[in-house]
């Protein structure tokens, strides 16, 4: 058993409500896990010391929503956008006639190569969605390589309707053969409910089916405009609604009384030059918020979390405390994980150490790379 003591901790940012932020602090790690914070002044011995030289400490970053699994590019896309075009989900089965023709080693070193980028910017918690396979075979794999990444799996295969099927044969199939492949492999379950892709009964059925197979829920909602997703995941006890950026004052106020985290993907607004969710209005209402980077080939080609705390705070209202808060605690709220995302006595040792004096400085230095140094369980990974 060896232990560590990390002190001159210029501001330790804990994400834990009852001291969240200590100044001239320092930690033990013992085993991979938090067992002492508190003043550089008291800490007691350990047998190894890392000394943060003033700087700021906060927990490893808690991305709850990418879709790492994918082949293809979408660059073209992209710049189209940036000319003009509109963003719609049909882009989506682009990547999947790529993600389809892909070997599974090609998947897993393009999957491998974003997960370097994503613990290389301070993320030592993330989730992986497949969904964009969309056959039994093709979700089932997809899965199967996340996994080799991450826990915290998701079954995606209700992402869009693919061109070879029809609507009632694919929701039959996502609801049961695909289903009954991919449960073994996920955690959770997801649906796209919007316009262009599953609608407000079928969203229903595929999340209940899953749930059934012992999955849990979470969802893609009100990212292209008002609809039926937030809702639909207040009342099938969803643990997040992803994206948000359309509510009315009753999807606030749903969110608010079901207690599901509403998780803002900026990243994705970013991309598709869409306007962003306003968070104030979230946060106000009493509602949990997580950041996430969405990472995906289409609407939000980002691995960085300091992107998106920054996005947050310049574009959607959030202080830096409120983004930062979202980005680690929120984020273990949103996977319902209290063992990450927090630093505390018992927690998992995940963290983040940046080259700057305060947690603020992630917006305030937009796009400069302060990640300094990254452990996860008590390991230095960066
Ligand atoms: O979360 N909204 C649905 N899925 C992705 C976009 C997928 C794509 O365009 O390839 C998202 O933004
Ligand atoms: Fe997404």
């Amino acid at each position: 058993m060896s232990s560590t003591v990390f002190d001159g901790i210029g501001l330790l940012y804990t994400a834990d409500p009852i001291r969240e932020e200590i100044e001239d602090a320092a930690l033990v790690v013992e085993d991979g896990v938090v067992r002492w914070i508190g003043r550089s002044a008291d800490v007691p011995a350990a047998d190894e010391r890392v000394d943060a030289e003033g700087r700021a400490v906060i927990p490893g970053f808690v991305d709850s929503h990418s879709h790492l699994v994918f082949a293809g590019d979408r660059t073209a896309e992209f710049a189209a956008r940036m000319a003009g075009e509109r963003y719609s989900a049909g882009g989506i089965r682009t990547t999947v006639a790529a993600t389809r023709e892909a070997t599974v080693p090609q998947l897993a070193a393009t999957t491998a190569l974003l997960v370097i980028e994503m613990t290389a910017q301070g993320t030592t918690t993330f989730e992986i969605k497949s969904g964009y396979g969309l056959t039994v075979e093709s979700e089932r794999r997809c899965l199967e390589i996340a996994g080799q990444f991450t826990p915290e799996t998701t079954y995606l295969g209700a992402h869009v309707v693919p061109p070879e099927t029809t609507p009632d044969d694919y929701v039959r199939m996502v609801t049961g053969p695909m289903l009954d492949a991919c449960a073994p492999h996920a955690r959770w379950v997801d649906v796209f409910c919007e316009r262009g892709a599953f609608d407000e009964d079928q969203s229903r059925e595929i999340l209940a089916a899953g749930i059934k197979a012992g999955l849990r829920a979470r969802i893609h909602a009100n990212q292209l405009g008002e609809g039926p997703g937030v809702r639909v995941a207040c009342e099938m006890g969803a643990a997040s609604a992803d994206h948000c950026t359309h509510l009315t004052d009753a999807d606030v106020a749903a969110l608010a009384d079901a207690g599901v985290v509403a998780t803002l993907l900026p990243g994705a607004e970013f991309s598709t030059r869409s306007p962003y969710p306003d968070a104030r209005r979230l946060l106000d209402a009493g509602v949990t918020v997580a950041l996430a980077t969405d990472c995906n080939p289409g609407s939000s080609f980002t691995t960085s979390m300091p992107f998106c705390v920054a996005l947050a705070v310049r574009e959607m209202r959030m202080t830096p405390l409120e983004a930062v808060r979202a980005a680690t605690r929120g984020g273990a709220r949103a996977l319902l994980r209290n063992d990450v995302g927090t630093l505390r006595e018992g927690a998992q040792a995940d963290l983040v150490m940046l080259d700057a004096p305060s947690y603020v400085h992630l917006a305030y230095r937009p796009g400069v790379p302060l990640v300094a140094q990254v452990w996860r369980s008590g390991r230095r990974v960066v």
